[in-house]
């Protein structure tokens, strides 16, 4: 790969902490003119321009970007890969919609030839819109995965992702077996994980569709290979739960279910958790798990509204995710239009820079990568986005009327989608132009 020394002026954002934490106001930076400056990858400055321009090695190129906003890439803590062609599936709650559209779909990706496809159009989708680390559900079979990083290498993304492991209640043409799941996870954790910027998670789909067994295989792969992730689903749907009462009568609850197989941890993501309860969220945040936050999917599936005040009370880390193919959106701006929706509808309101964060930095934390991404930090990697005041002439229109960086990060969020991504930067280098 080419050295890159770069530098990118426009006006610049991130956030730097939690808002719940420590205050709107010292949640972010702000450079109204700002520069970013790069170097073989990294961040090697960010600041006001007019501070840092007359620090610039002659010979390093500024690219200017007028009328557009530099944020660090949006970070989607929870996305399934295989249901890129079946997002937008007409009519069902969650179970039917697995039977009916999910796992006929997936099916497919025991070719090869498929998963190679889908996943080049996934990651293309991805960096369309801005999204330059996900944690990703393969489907049940090895390929899928190896489709899967073996196309992010190249792009040299810093992406998580896993085989499904599945045993039951489900197609036969779809499980695995305890023992299968454990040998197969384990080979690709030994060929991927740590290889450059990629990281394997361990992936039990959720408690319905695994024995005991298989849990059991899931919290060994974890304590065998410290530093890989767990990625699975958790209370997203009143039938679910029930189900899983039902399937595990001896645990307490659903998390406890998780917790019995040591499945939780710092490095721990459960999508959904849309029905929990408070022992449960103190359970989360004692074992530093995280939860993806999935706007689109839990209204689309109508599963519920996600509690963040909830969340917040307990210390829970939360990361945003898109879903798909249950969310019907690729664009975490997007995603955060309907999460604000999620929160009205609940008389709570999301303030612009806690979305800011849930789709950087707070995605960053959920992930245990916030000394790598999630904010414009020097040393952390390159992956940024520039977004366009001017993507659409009623965004433009808007944006002149704005009196603040506050209000023009709300209206990106309400009105954003893949059109406003101008550029995506991974590692410093472009990976998306928009045409
Ligand atoms: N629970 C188990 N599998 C899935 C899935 O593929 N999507 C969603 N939204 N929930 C699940
Ligand atoms: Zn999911």
């Amino acid at each position: 790969m080419t050295a890159t020394r770069k530098a990118y002026r426009a006006a610049i954002l991130h956030s730097i902490a939690d808002p719940a934490e420590v205050g709107l106001q010292a949640s972010h930076e702000y450079f109204e003119d700002g520069l970013l400056v790069i170097d073989q990858g990294r961040i090697s400055a960010v600041g006001h321009a007019a501070d840092l321009l007359p620090t610039l090695d002659a010979d390093i190129e500024v690219v200017h970007h007028q009328d557009a906003l530099i944020t660090p890439g949006f970070i989607d803590t929870h996305i399934h890969f295989p249901q890129t062609g079946m997002i937008g599936s007409y009519g069902e709650q969650l179970l039917d919609w697995l039977n009916t559209y999910t796992f006929p779909c997936e099916r497919q990706f025991a070719d090869k030839a498929h998963a190679d496809e889908v996943a080049k159009r996934f990651l293309a989708e991805l960096l369309r819109n801005g999204t330059t680390t996900a944690l990703v559900f393969g489907s049940v079979h090895p390929e899928s995965v190896n489709a899967l990083f073996e196309h992010a290498e190249r792009l040299d993304l810093r992406l998580i992702a896993g085989k499904v492991m599945m045993d039951r209640n489900a197609p036969d043409y779809l499980t695995d077996s305890a023992e299968s799941s454990y040998t197969d996870s384990k080979a690709l954790i030994q060929r991927w994980h740590g290889k450059g910027r990629l990281h394997y998670a361990v992936t039990p789909r959720f408690a319905p569709t695994s024995t005991p067994e298989q849990l059991a295989m899931a919290g060994r792969l974890l304590k065998e290979h410290p530093g890989v992730y767990l990625h699975t689903h958790l209370s997203e749907n009143l039938k679910e739960i029930e189900w899983v009462k039902a399937l595990f009568p001896e645990r307490s609850g659903y998390l406890d279910v998780y917790d019995h197989f040591e499945l939780l941890g710092k490095r721990s993501v459960f999508a959904h958790g849309v029905h929990l309860c408070d022992e449960e969220c103190q359970r989360l945040a004692d074992t530093g798990s995280a939860v993806a936050f999935c706007p689109t999917s839990n209204l689309f599936l109508g599963s519920g509204l996600f509690n963040l005040p909830q969340a917040e009370r307990f210390k829970v880390n939360v990361g945003l995710g898109t879903d798909v193919g249950a969310g019907t959106s690729f664009s975490l701006l997007n995603t955060l239009n309907e999460a604000y929706k999620v929160m009205q509808l609940q008389d709570v309101r999301l303030h612009p820079f806690k979305s800011l964060y849930l789709a950087t930095l707070g995605g960053a934390r959920a992930l245990c990568l916030d000394d790598r991404i999630g904010s414009l930090r020097p040393g952390n990697d390159a992956d940024f986005v520039v977004l366009d005041y001017k993507a659409t002439p009623l965004l433009d229109y808007r944006i002149q009327q704005s009196r603040s960086i506050e209000e023009t990060l709300f209206v990106l969020t309400t009105l954003g989608d893949d059109r406003t991504v101008r550029e995506t930067f991974a590692a410093g280098r472009s990976v998306h132009r928009r045409g």
